[in-house]
């Protein structure tokens, strides 16, 4: 379950002496930024010029590095994580491509994870009351059987990915918002009775437990009985080809992925803070989850 700690940061965090309940956020100055490779991974550039970082322990014993950047600094704040890169790759034209590119050829041949398992997640748990957050081409929306009298929300970043999704389901005038997930939703008291995220959380920037404040943000838009279900391409734990592996480190250099870090147990674990039932299934290199309360 536990992330295992960097040779050199255990004598790090015993020095410190972090408390053993609750989470205990402590500045350190880290004088040997080489002892620390994920978070050199996660911004090097910036790292180096700013080596400090929040140490956090919380009672199950998970660490966590987090470094003081303009990109990562906490995880509930977008003014402190550079969100603009995870969407900025969805103009119209790579819209159009999306579809043949990535659900079409990617998830079959590279990730393994092909597009039937998640459309099939999508028609288990949606309902008639359903809120799809990161809608990209809105191709499962366009796909999945509805319930009659449907009522369809759509949250996403990008204007072109809400207009390309919205107009694939005419039938149902969707409500858009123009949104960042890392904000709180504005979304008044409204309450769904199902939320998706499909393929968004490996595009947001950070580490699983700087995106865990979207679950966060969609459990407060939940009714009691509702479900939060999607699935993610994980960089680490589930297996990988060479060209699995050469492409998602592509997408992480150039910021249209960040989930070098994204595991298994951590994403169980930052999805059990919110929900009391989580259920994950893997196939290929995606993990589709689903929680409830
Ligand atoms: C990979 S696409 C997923 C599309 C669709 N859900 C699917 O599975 O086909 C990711 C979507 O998330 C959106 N997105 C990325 N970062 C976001 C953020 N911080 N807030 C809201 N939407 C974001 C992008 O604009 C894009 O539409």
């Amino acid at each position: 379950m536990c992330p295992p700690l960097q040779a050199g940061v255990a004598e790090l965090a015993d020095a410190l002496d972090l408390g053993s309940s609750g989470v205990t956020p402590v500045e350190v100055r880290v004088l040997s930024p080489a002892l620390f490779p994920e978070m050199s991974k996660v911004n090097p550039g910036e790292f180096k010029i700013n080596p400090r970082c929040t140490v956090l322990r919380d009672d199950l014993g998970y660490h966590q590095f987090i470094p003081h950047t303009s990109y990562l600094m906490t995880a509930t704040s977008s003014q402190a994580i550079d969100t603009h890169a995870g969407q900025a790759v969805y103009s119209p034209f790579v819209l159009k491509l999306y579809d043949a590119w990535v659900l079409g050829i990617s998830n079959r041949l590279i990730w393994k994870c092909p597009t039937k398992h998640l459309l099939a997640m999508y028609q288990q748990h949606v309902t008639s009351n359903h809120l799809d957050v990161g809608v990209g081409t809105g191709y499962f929306l366009k796909k999945t059987r509805w319930p009659i009298n449907t009522q369809l929300a759509l949250m996403d970043m990008n204007p072109n990915s809400l207009a390309t999704a919205a107009a694939r389901v005419p039938g149902l005038t969707p409500c858009t918002f123009e949104a960042d997930v890392f904000e709180p939703w504005s979304l008044g008291d409204k309450l769904f009775d199902s939320i998706s995220m499909n393929y968004l959380l490996h595009c947001l920037p950070g580490n699983l437990q700087n995106k865990s404040v979207v679950f966060e943000h969609a459990k407060a838009h939940l009714t009691s009985g509702g479900t939060l279900f999607g699935s993610t391409l994980l960089g680490k734990d589930l297996p990988r080809s060479s060209t699995a592996k050469r492409l998602m480190d592509i997408y992480n250099r150039k910021g249209i992925f960040s989930n070098t870090e994204d595991s298994l147990d951590i994403l169980e674990h930052v999805l059990s803070q919110y929900f009391a039932k989580v259920e994950i299934q893997t196939r290929g290199c995606c993990a589709i989850f689903i929680a409830s309360q």
